[in-house]
């Protein structure tokens, strides 16, 4: 594939007369980041931008995960009509440099020395045949049960470590006539939690050779046939108007104890912070059931379309204010997810972030820091839109387990061809 090479370097001086001399820059940035927490770490950019004489157009595609704005931007490109910049996910990355659709960004890379501070798990999405073609805006962790301290107080429940424990607590909250699970039925939301039930029953060895590798035996394995038992245990423990809901408003029923827990990523601590709660004290954070050591993650990049001449000091800007350390810090601290850059001090983090940057260190040399496929960094679109079709099938019918791990090895294999 072909890159369009990006020419000479642009020095800190040369920069700043760019951005004085034409005050006209402006960057169209496509992204799904429209719920009120991500909308404030948006704004994080878009102020910092501003400071910089950059015009931000906004392409907003509302959507979790992403998948409605990936629609959108596949129309744009093949109309020939691409945005300046647009959010991807890890995978989203590599098809589309695979395509020949990215600018290159190794020359700003190299001389801000992104390789020695962006973890190399990220930087294998970042980077295609040697060359930088995104820019890494966070890590987020989609391993994470949401517990609303007050219901669990009264209650008298500890946080669940085991499936098990979760499913007595459950029973527990619906008996005392609390949604025990604040869930949004959309494929996935459905996957996101899909996701801990493969990593929380089989640990990581059977998550990376069932989601990442798709390995025919482990995803018809007895294994699965349990993760699909437990998919329809939780079933049980969501409230009758779960279908299509958003993610957020399943975040606010956990917020106002409509709902007691929530399997979701810290994109999640976003609302918690705008409803002026503490997390980590009005909500708790622990690793979904059976998942501690080990990282789900995701990382959201900016990566660069339409590269051309006029377009080019601009762009790589944007990517220049992506990277910087106050950016990853202010915009992190916002958004819930942690800096995708190892060189941010946690201290003005929340308890939750800190233990999100002591866990992905211990999962990185534990072997146990994964992709997550629910949010695009374990397999191609094509297989993990299979993925998404056969759990929430299962979680919307009454498919047995068995059906479930057939259903689910044959649609890996179709769309693996
Ligand atoms: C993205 C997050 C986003 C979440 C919900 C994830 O795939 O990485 O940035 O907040 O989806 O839309």
């Amino acid at each position: 594939m072909t890159f369009k090479k990006t020419a000479g370097i642009l020095t800190g001086a040369a920069l700043g007369c760019a951005a004085t001399a034409a005050s006209a820059q402006s960057v169209e940035v496509l992204h799904w980041w429209t719920a009120g927490g991500e909308a404030a770490a948006l704004n994080v950019l878009k102020e910092d931008l501003a400071s910089k004489d950059i015009d931000w157009q906004d392409m907003p595609v509302a959507g979790g995960a992403g998948e409605a704005a990936s629609t959108a931007l596949k129309a744009r490109v093949t109309a020939g009509n691409p945005p300046t910049a647009a959010q991807l996910l890890g995978m989203q990355v590599r098809e589309w440099a695979e395509a020949g659709a990215l600018g290159d960004l190794t020359s700003v890379a190299e001389e801000e020395s992104w390789g020695d501070v962006v973890p190399a798990a990220v930087q294998e999405f970042a980077t295609h045949d040697g060359a930088w073609v995104a820019a890494p805006v966070n890590i987020h962790r989609p391993n994470w049960l949401w517990i609303n301290a007050k219901i669990f107080e009264e209650q008298g429940l500890e946080p669940p470590t085991t499936w098990e424990e979760f499913n007595a607590a459950a029973t527990q909250l619906q008996e005392a006539g609390i949604t025990p699970l604040a869930h949004g039925g959309q494929p996935w939301q459905d996957t996101t939690v899909f996701d801990d039930v493969v990593l929380g029953i089989g640990g990581p060895d059977f998550y990376r050779s069932a989601i990442i590798e798709g390995d025919p035996e482990a995803l018809s394995s007895e294994t699965m046939v349990q993760v699909f038992d437990q998919m329809r245990t939780l079933r049980g423990f969501v409230d009758e108007n779960f279908s299509g809901r958003d993610w957020n408003l399943a975040t606010a029923m956990l917020l106002n104890g409509e709902a007691a827990m929530q399997l979701m990523g810290d994109w999640a601590k976003g609302e918690i912070v705008r409803a002026d709660m503490v997390p980590g004290e009005d909500i708790l954070c622990v690793p979904a059931p059976g998942t501690d050591g080990a990282y789900l993650f995701n990382t959201d990049f900016f990566a660069l379309f339409d590269v051309s001449e006029d377009n080019r000091e601009t762009q790589q800007e944007l990517a220049r204010s992506v990277m910087s350390p106050e950016f990853q810090k202010e915009f992190n601290l916002v958004k819930g997810s942690i800096p995708a850059r190892t060189d941010i001090p946690g201290d003005d983090f929340d308890a939750c972030a800190q233990t999100a940057m002591e866990d992905i260190a211990e999962a990185q040399e534990n072997d146990a820091l994964l992709g997550s496929l629910a949010h695009g960094h374990a397999q191609t679109s094509a297989v993990q839109r299979a993925i998404f079709d056969v759990v929430t099938e299962h979680f919307n019918s009454d498919m047995s387990s068995e059906d479930a791990v057939e259903e689910l090895q044959i649609a890996v294999e179709s769309a693996q061809m």
